[in-house]
């Protein structure tokens, strides 16, 4: 189906500790942040993407994809979440429906392979509530008390981490994250807000190596990854 994405791009990337917000790093000849908004550009069904920025942004201007007429900015807020508020904000002043799929994907997250996002685009197509890739616990998980010893070995087959695209449509996703927000509730991510608002998203499996670039190891990995393809 057709689509639009947001892109959240407005974190300070203070776990990186480098000279400047981890999506400016690069990454193969690259801005990190580039190579995001091309998994979306290359793709037939995008309507339009929406990056969110920093008000003090000095680096977005010096990309050449700043000048792409696809792509609009909106204001960075607080939180993740108040970021990709802004950004669903700007998708309705752009004309945007309702009920138009809006996929939403960390700045952060370059190596995003297009068989997920296609898989993503055709196993929601009809999907009343929407999804998010994700990816199925590898590792035994233990549940720590207050002492740091275990008290229990969780079930690792119902536990997945949360991945992005997020995948919903833009009124309810709206909708669910301001009532999140009004309500003071933590959100972490945009299926945590239709969580919230009682809803079921749908956990598409996804490919391990969509990681988000957090620490420094995680971008020596992927540079590792793109010298050798
Ligand atoms: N993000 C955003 N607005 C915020 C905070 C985060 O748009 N107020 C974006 C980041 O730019 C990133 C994505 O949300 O693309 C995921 O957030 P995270 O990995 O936590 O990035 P940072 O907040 O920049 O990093 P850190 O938490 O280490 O400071
Ligand atoms: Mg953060």
């Amino acid at each position: 189906p057709p689509f639009w994405a947001v892109i959240p791009a407005a974190g300070v990337g203070s776990r990186m500790r480098a000279d400047r917000p981890k999506q400016y790093l690069s990454l193969a000849g690259k801005s990190i942040l580039e190579h995001t908004l091309d998994c979306f550009l290359d793709h037939p069904r995008l309507k339009g993407v929406v990056v969110s920025l920093a008000a003090d942004d000095p680096y977005w201007p010096e990309l050449a994809c700043a000048r792409d007429p696809r792509i609009h900015r909106a204001p960075g807020g607080r939180e993740r979440a108040d970021s990709v508020f802004n950004a669903l904000q700007t998708l309705g002043e752009l004309g945007a429906e309702p009920t138009d799929w809006v996929l939403v994907h960390d700045a952060a997250r370059p190596n995003l392979a297009r068989s997920d996002l296609d898989n993503l685009l055709m196993t929601l197509a009809h999907d009343p509530v929407g999804g998010l890739l994700a990816v199925p616990a590898r590792d035994t998980l233990k549940r720590a008390d207050a002492d740091g010893r275990v008290s229990q070995t969780v079930d690792r087959s119902v536990i997945w981490q949360a991945y992005t695209p997020q995948m919903f449509h833009l009124e309810p996703l709206r909708r669910a994250l301001a009532d999140a927000q009004d309500a003071g509730a933590t959100i972490t991510d945009e299926s945590s807000a239709m969580e919230w608002a009682g809803l079921s998203p749908r956990l598409i499996e996804g490919r391990g190596d969509n990681l988000k670039v957090t620490r420094p190891e995680d971008l020596q990995w992927l540079a590792q990854r793109w010298a050798q393809r």
